[in-house]
């Protein structure tokens, strides 16, 4: 076999239909190409039609094929539309990632109720019902994979932001327990949890002092960009390179977690 075949048969998706919930962003635009690439149809999902529509234009000129779907990732009936749409443009689904998400960053005893509840609910009720709405489907027609996105926050937490370091630890322990609980019946669930890769949702929080620090602890000395995301996302979500991974989660950090000092 050559070594194309090899790795074609490994981390090829072709006839495979994958939604990216939060496409529109930085990050999961990146997954979208990059699971485009690798052969799937790709459903790019979010609230931004206008960006949503550009990352679907541009997976389009790479020669792959994909359309965009509006969803609110928080609200039940929005996630349970789009797993409509997509059997709708393709008959199946066989990879969610869940990559939406938000951040804050307010002094402690300032944080409002509201920017709490925002940042808990867009970081982990969108991944509970994107699990249990397309998790469901899956399990009931042949099985599938699901990614959700979690941080190096999750591990230990970041200095000043606080709902977010919270909602991405409860990520990674939700991943598992649903992982458990999908595995038998033909879903995996792991986690995808980046380092820093400079995007929308963290901004404003990325001040010189934050970036001094961050780089203090990161032994590669940079950031991350999107897509060096795709390899990991590819591994997890292949229905032949990720077979016997669930319950995971894999770093990409530039090796921030791996070290304190
Ligand atoms: N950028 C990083 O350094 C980094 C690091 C670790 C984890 N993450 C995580 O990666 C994911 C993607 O973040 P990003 O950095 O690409 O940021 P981003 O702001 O570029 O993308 C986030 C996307 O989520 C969408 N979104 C937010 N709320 C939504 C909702 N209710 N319904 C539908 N879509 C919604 C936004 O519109 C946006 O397109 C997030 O979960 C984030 O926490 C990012």
């Amino acid at each position: 076999m050559m070594a194309g075949d090899y790795l074609h048969n490994l981390f090829g998706l072709a006839g495979r239909t994958a939604v990216v919930v939060g496409g529109t962003g930085v990050l999961g635009g990146a997954l979208a190409e990059g699971l485009a690439r690798a052969g799937a149809f790709v459903v790019v999902a979010g609230r931004g039609a206008d960006r949503g529509s550009g990352r679907v234009a541009a997976i389009k000129a790479g020669g792959s094929d994909a359309t965009f779907v509006t969803v609110d990732a928080v609200a039940r009936d929005s996630v349970r539309a789009l797993l409509d749409a997509t059997l709708r443009a393709t008959g199946r689904v066989d990879i969610l990632v869940n990559c939406a998400g938000v951040n804050s960053s307010l002094p402690y005893f300032e944080i409002p109720d509201d920017d709490f509840d925002r940042v808990i609910d867009t970081n982990l009720k969108s991944t509970h019902l994107g699990c249990q709405i397309f998790g469901a489907h899956m399990a009931d027609h042949g099985g599938g994979a699901i990614l959700n996105i979690g941080s190096v926050s999750a591990d230990k937490p970041l200095s000043k932001v606080f709902a977010y370091s919270a909602s991405k630890a409860a990520v990674v322990n939700y991943t598992r327990n649903v992982a458990r609980e999908l595995a038998p019946r033909g879903v995996r669930v792991n986690a995808l949890c980046p380092g820093f890769f400079p995007a929308e949702q963290n901004r404003k929080i990325l001040s010189p002092e934050r970036v001094a620090a961050i780089m203090g602890q990161t032994p590669m000395n940079r950031f991350g960009e999107p897509a060096e995301l795709v390899g990991a996302a590819l591994l997890l979500c292949a229905p032949t390179a990720g077979s016997f991974i669930a319950g995971a989660e894999l770093y990409v950090d530039g090796g921030f977690t791996a070290m304190r000092l």
